[in-house]
């Protein structure tokens, strides 16, 4: 007995409980008493067979992720797994929750496996840069054939009871309660004359067509964005159907271990973290409870509000959009039907599901209609005026205690806030377009916003799948902030001898999905002309292509040239002349640009910028900050976000670099932070700063 596993027996049922808080992680603290559980359960006469079940909110959540990379100790999740196989007594896990990962691995292990009709399974180690390390990846496709392992193993999501007792991957789903079912289960088959037979013995799925076997392959890592570990989670079901068990076990083993020592694991792995982190805010108590939100309320419905109306919807909550006149309103409830109608078109939602969607959403041009709403987001043009005109009658008209969100892009919160007389209820709530897909979401703490609205705001963002970060007051918060450091130099580097296709080329090598010229032609070129205006800001070559009409890809022309109907961009003869007509209007000589240089002049900036924040405090923690990037601007998943890079590839370097580039062109953007000269001199990591 120990504190992690316990074993009762029940009338010749010996049932081993695990008990590791918070998800019964697999760490050592719980493999070794198991594997001494088993072999005692084993030993012992008077028991005919085992199950294996978890107390607390679920059932095994997969390898302790915080041991990676840690000095490895034994028994490993393999030999355990051997153990249980070792085990001819029959064998039954009892799942509840989630059996993900190495939990499921060990559910494999088992002879049988009953779950809750609620429980999930799954294998998601691709999302932590890995695959499966114990035997899923050869289980599974014996289990339930390799196509539908290859699926659920390099998508990495897990399936719900319909399906696994569809696949076979369940032998019973419980009705009511799942460890009196179990047991009996298990008495029954300790009873039954049925040989009890372990999956590695099982064969008879493995016999497919191997050419369609990688058709299927090709399709589901389509998906990969750049990443390693689906492709290799794919070559390991692969040798599943094509090697000897024993062989495709150990042949597992090496890549999973090659994948778990990788970069991008490291990478993924602590994005795992960083999003948890994040919703731990410094100065609010856990137990801070949040309030209700039942109704919401969105003001505007343009290209955010409808976003908004939509991502509230998409998480069951009703929603009241209010306008400026019944046209307004028709355009935009019109816009919502069709973006709906598109994914029922591409599978994503059901007709029936679209139709509950837009169901919860209605609209209206009279403020009294939002009297009842717990929560209204402002999503109206970015304009203090007339952000105040809607605060001020939003303050009239909406019940105590309801929250007062906007989703301005820079605008002061502060400003904002003092427009109310409850300056403690108002709060940013900043999406990001498209508002129902995007998953940031900036949650900005002006100086009097309540610890409970915050933790509403947490508590909202997690019930409509958003990836939450809180963020202090400034211009452009964390993201927009570091975003403006980036683009300084873009047309600098033009002037001076890049062409976009070069800039963009750099960054994609780097890993993001596109980059900067492509993304402003896919954004709109008027966009940040409006905004540059809007700042009393220039710049020579976007204003000239706006002044033209050039906007990008709506107009088939603005960095690049798009063809009648395509999205491919082209090199535009007219913006290089262009280009060249400014350097030498503006006396600027062109040269060579190296790969290296654009890094340096794009990049570090972006860094730099990110620990003048973090000095600022507008973020908590450098992990925050790399949530923000990676989950609102495409940062590359397998670089683990600009922080965690910058301190990966050397904090010392970059600050050189830095320095050189302020002695050049005595641009602040590359004047070091001083935190960073600190890391630079110590060789410390940003959590090493208090
Ligand atoms: N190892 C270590 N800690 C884990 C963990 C794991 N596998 N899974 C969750 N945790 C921790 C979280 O960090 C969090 O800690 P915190 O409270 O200190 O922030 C706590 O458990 C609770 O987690 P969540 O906040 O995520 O709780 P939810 O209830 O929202 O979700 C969950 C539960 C669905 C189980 C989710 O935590 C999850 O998806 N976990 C990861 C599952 C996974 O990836 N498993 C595969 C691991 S790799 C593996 O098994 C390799 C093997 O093949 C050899
Ligand atoms: P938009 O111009 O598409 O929509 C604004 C809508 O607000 C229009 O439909 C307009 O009719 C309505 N409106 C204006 N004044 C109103 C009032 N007094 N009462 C009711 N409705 C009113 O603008 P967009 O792009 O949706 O931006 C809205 C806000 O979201 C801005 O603050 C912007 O900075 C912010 N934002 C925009 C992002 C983007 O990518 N477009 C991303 C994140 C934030």
């Amino acid at each position: 007995m120990s504190d992690t596993v316990k074993i009762t027996r029940d009338n010749g049922i010996a049932v081993l409980t695990l008990d590791n808080p918070p998800v019964n992680a697999l760490g050592h603290a719980l493999r070794a008493p198991l594997f001494e559980a088993l072999g005692e359960a084993n030993a012992d006469d008077t028991v005919q067979a085992i199950v294996i079940a978890c107390a607390g909110r679920t059932f095994i959540a997969g390898a302790d992720i915080s041991e990676f990379g840690k000095p490895p100790k034994e028994p490993s999740l393999p030999d355990l797994i051997e153990k249980l196989e070792s085990i001819d007594k029959p064998t039954v896990a009892a799942i509840h929750g989630t059996a993900l990962g190495g939990g499921l691995e060990l559910a494999l292990g088992c002879h049988y496996r009953i779950a809750d009709r609620s429980a999930m399974i799954g294998l998601p180690e691709v999302n932590l840069g890995l695959i499966p390390g114990a035997g899923g990846t050869v289980r599974l496709p014996r289990l339930v054939g390799p196509e539908a392992a290859l699926k659920m193993i390099v998508s990495g999501k897990p399936i719900g009871m319909d399906e696994a007792a569809r696949l076979g991957a369940v032998d019973r789903v419980a009705e009511s309660d799942l460890l009196a079912e179990a047991v009996a289960f298990a008495r029954d088959m300790a009873t039954s004359r049925k040989p009890h037979i372990h999956i590695r013995a099982r064969s008879e799925k493995l016999a497919i067509d191997l050419a369609a076997f990688d058709e299927a392959v090709k399709a589901v890592t389509k998906k990969a964005r750049g990443l390693t570990a689906p492709h290799t989670a794919a070559e390991a079901v692969r040798n599943a159907i094509t090697m000897e068990f024993d062989a495709a076990l150990d042949r597992e083993r090496e890549l999973f271990l090659e994948r778990r020592d990788s970069e991008e694991s490291a990478a993924q792995r602590h994005l795992f973290f960083a999003t948890r982190e994040a919703t731990r805010v410094p100065g609010i108590p856990r137990e801070t409870e949040a309030r209700k939100i039942a109704r919401a309320g969105v003001i505007g419905a343009g290209t955010m509000g409808a976003g908004i109306a939509m991502a509230l919807a998409n998480g069951g909550i009703p929603v009241t959009i209010l306008e400026m006149n019944e046209d307004a309103i028709a355009r935009g409830l019109a816009h919502i039907d069709k973006t709906y109608a598109g994914s029922v078109k591409r599978g994503s939602i059901t007709a029936e599901e679209k139709e509950a969607r837009t169901g919860r959403i209605s609209g209206t041009t009279h403020y009294a209609d939002l009297a009842d709403c717990d929560i209204v987001i402002e999503a109206v043009f970015e304009d203090m005026g007339v952000k105040r005109q809607v605060f001020t009658a939003l303050g009239g008209v909406l019940k105590p205690g309801a929250i007062l969100a906007s989703n301005t892009s820079y605008l002061d919160v502060n400003e904002i806030a003092a427009t109310t007389s409850r300056p403690q209820d108002v709060v940013g709530l900043h999406f990001f377009s498209p508002a129902h897909v995007m998953k940031l979401l900036e949650i900005v703490r002006g100086e009097e916003t309540a610890p409970d609205v915050i933790k509403t705001a947490l508590a909202l963002a997690r019930k409509i799948g958003k990836v939450p970060v809180v963020v202090g007051v400034c211009n452009g918060f964390v993201g927009n902030r570091m975003l403006a450091a980036r683009r300084e130099q873009n047309e600098d580097l033009l002037l001076s001898g890049a062409t976009p296709e070069q800039v963009d080329r750099v960054f994609t090598d780097f890993g993001w999905p596109m980059g900067p010229f492509q993304m402003v032609d896919l954004a709109g070129l008027d966009i940040s002309w409006k905004h540059r205006q809007s700042q009393g800001l220039t710049a020579p070559i976007g204003d000239t292509l706006c002044e033209a009409g050039h906007f990008g890809q709506k107009t088939g022309r603005g960095f690049y040239l798009y063809e009648e109907g395509s999205r491919t961009p082209k090199p535009d003869p007219f913006v290089q002349e262009l280009i060249e007509k400014k350097a030498a209007e503006l006396g600027v000589e062109r040269r060579e640009i190296s790969a290296d240089e654009i890094t340096e002049r794009t990049l570090y900036p972006m860094i730099n910028e990110g620990a003048k924040i973090l000095e600022e405090r507008i973020a908590a923690r450098a992990s925050d900050i790399d949530v923000v990037w990676v989950n609102g601007y495409g940062f590359p998943v397998a670089k683990g976000g600009p922080m965690f890079w910058a301190e990966r590839f050397g904090i010392k370097t970059i600050v050189e670099r830095l320095e050189h580039w302020h002695r050049k062109t005595g641009n602040r953007v590359f004047e070091p932070a001083p935190i960073l000269r600190q890391l630079a001199l110590t060789g410390g990591g940003f959590g090493d700063l208090v």
